[in-house]
């Protein structure tokens, strides 16, 4: 049976999603649960973007030593100049170079015939094979292009050396049957298509890229670009968890395998959930609370007498734990860690699983038990990833339907001084927040705010999740643009989790501004 191979493009499109912003250690987080889960190619970034974009790639490539490291460039020289340095240490690098192929692109964004595009994308492929083997190029918006003009650019860039051709439909505008056909299209058209991969990128304008990534490949595609839990630019991506369950669901049907353990499908939907603050629809198939869940009296009952009369998948091939077990200060340090490695969390440094086993230890001393939800806000709040400039170390409200809300907050900054404020607000958040903005100074919105109770009982752990927004000074541009931070918390007590949550946001605020001040950037 032919392999599809799994793209994963989490990293580069996923954080292309508005808030996504991950500092390096969290990318290379996430890079190492796809690489334990099977991915073959991880696109770690679009190295001429940033500096930090630059030193995601660099680190990745350094230290995930089973996948093929990708980096994005332009057709431009000094795109590739940049990524082939990034991607030095990688085992196996990857340049994905292209440019736009559709009428609407040459003519308003590139301003190039047909001809100079074809030129420009040759030569970017013959410059960047000169110091990698493997270099995939990308036809920018080929799902509204001339097909008979795609043809003429992908045979010349086979010609000039590509090893993977990936076809994108960046504006998420067809239908499955059409995309197929495109596919078809390419394969029985193009000279020298058997020399090379056929890859389908597709985009959810349309609610259509799983379909679409799916048409392709029963068309002949053979590798799948996708990210973790579908996000991405705008509307997002392919979701790599839905792609690969329906490969394996469907392998009746597909006739293609993937080298995928789905069982760690679960914990990297969590990871990228809770490092993006990006949180996952109820409704989402496969990863979604609800993806299970049987409410009406009927499907219970189908459920209860056999679980494939209402379920296609079973929950254990994703990872999902198989039985809420109920922890208690008594499992102790085995207890806890047998449990968070069930739940995916190979928590190596053994500081840092001494930090979660005090946190679980304080959590169960207050509510007695603790469930894997509770265990997953702990390790989600322990797992920051990133040097704080300031710690939380107190926080106190005072409140109620008379008196005016008023908090006092108590911060340590990294160099160990100890700060005090205090301040009143609408509410006992909005205090607590204006106390610590007093202290850390830095502008900016709150754009979104949530709180939900994620277990039951009134001595839930209360998790936040929030947003913020704050100007950002453009590389070789005289002009700033709102970027968004996300933050998360967890407590028992929910004025205290909303502090957390505030507290992450700013802190990876600062820590993202400290990188680019680091690499030359004004900001
Ligand atoms: O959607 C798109 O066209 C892309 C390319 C850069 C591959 O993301
Ligand atoms: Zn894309």
């Amino acid at each position: 049976m032919d392999k599809v191979y799994i793209f994963d493009t989490t990293l580069r499109d996923g954080e292309q999603s508005p808030g996504a912003a991950l500092t390096v250690p969290e990318k290379l987080r996430i890079a190492r649960v796809l690489e334990r889960m099977g991915v073959d190619i991880i696109e770690a970034g679009f190295p001429i973007s940033s500096p930090g974009d630059f030193k995601a790639v660099q680190t990745i490539a350094q230290e995930i030593r089973n996948c093929t490291i990708c980096g994005l460039t332009r057709a431009r020289q000094e795109d590739i100049d940049v990524a082939v340095d990034a991607l030095r240490p990688a085992a196996r690098p990857r340049i994905h170079t292209g440019l736009g192929v559709s009428d609407s692109h040459l003519q308003y964004k590139l301003r190039l015939t047909r001809e100079q595009a074809l030129e420009r994308g040759v030569a970017a492929v013959k410059y960047a094979k000169k110091y990698v083997e493997d270099v995939e190029y990308y036809p920018e918006d080929a799902g509204r292009a001339d097909p008979e003009y795609l043809y003429r650019v992908l045979e010349a860039v086979i010609a000039a050396g590509a090893t993977v051709l990936n076809i994108p439909d960046t504006t998420g505008y067809t239908a499955p049957q059409e995309w197929g056909a495109l596919i078809r299209g390419i394969m029985e058209n193009v000279r020298g298509i058997e020399k090379v991969i056929v890859s389908v990128h597709c985009h959810n304008d349309l609610g259509m890229a799983t379909a679409n990534a799916l048409a392709g490949i029963l068309n002949g595609a053979r590798q799948v670009e996708c990210t973790v839990n579908g996000i991405g630019e705008r509307a997002g991506n392919t979701a790599m968890e839905e792609v690969v369950m329906a490969l394996r669901t469907r392998q009746d049907y597909y006739q293609v395998t993937t080298n995928i353990d789905t069982t760690q499908i679960y914990a990297v939907s969590r990871l990228v959930s809770e490092l993006t603050g990006i949180p996952v629809q109820p409704n989402k198939a496969i990863v979604g609370a609800n993806a299970f869940a049987h409410s009406s009296g009927i499907h219970q009952d189908g459920v209860l007498k056999e679980r494939t009369t209402y379920e296609i998948i079973n929950p254990r091939d994703i990872g999902v734990p198989e039985s809420e077990i109920i922890l208690s200060a008594r499992s102790g340090r085995h207890g806890l860690r047998h449990r968070l490695e069930q739940l995916g969390y190979m928590i190596a440094d053994e500081g840092q699983f001494e930090q979660i086993y005090i946190r679980f230890l304080d959590v169960a001393d207050k509510k007695k038990t603790v469930g894997d939800r509770d265990l997953e806000a702990i390790v989600a709040d322990e797992l920051k990833l990133f040097k704080e400039t300031y710690t939380l170390e107190h926080v106190q409200v005072s409140c109620g339907d008379h008196a005016i809300p008023t908090a006092t907050v108590r911060l340590r900054r990294a160099d160990g001084e100890i700060l005090c404020d205090a301040d009143t607000g609408g509410g006992p958040v909005d205090a607590v927040y204006k106390a610590i903005n007093r202290i850390v100074g830095v502008p900016n919105t709150l754009v979104e705010f949530s709180i939900d109770a994620i277990s039951e009982g009134m001595d839930a752990v209360g998790k936040t999740a929030i947003r913020i927004q704050a100007d950002w000074p453009q590389e070789s541009e005289q002009r700033t643009l709102p970027r968004i931070f996300s933050g998360y918390g967890a407590d028992t007590d929910i004025v205290v989790s909303a502090a957390k949550a505030y507290m992450h946001a700013l802190n990876k605020l600062l820590w993202i501004r400290q990188e680019a001040l680091n690499n030359g950037r004004k900001m």
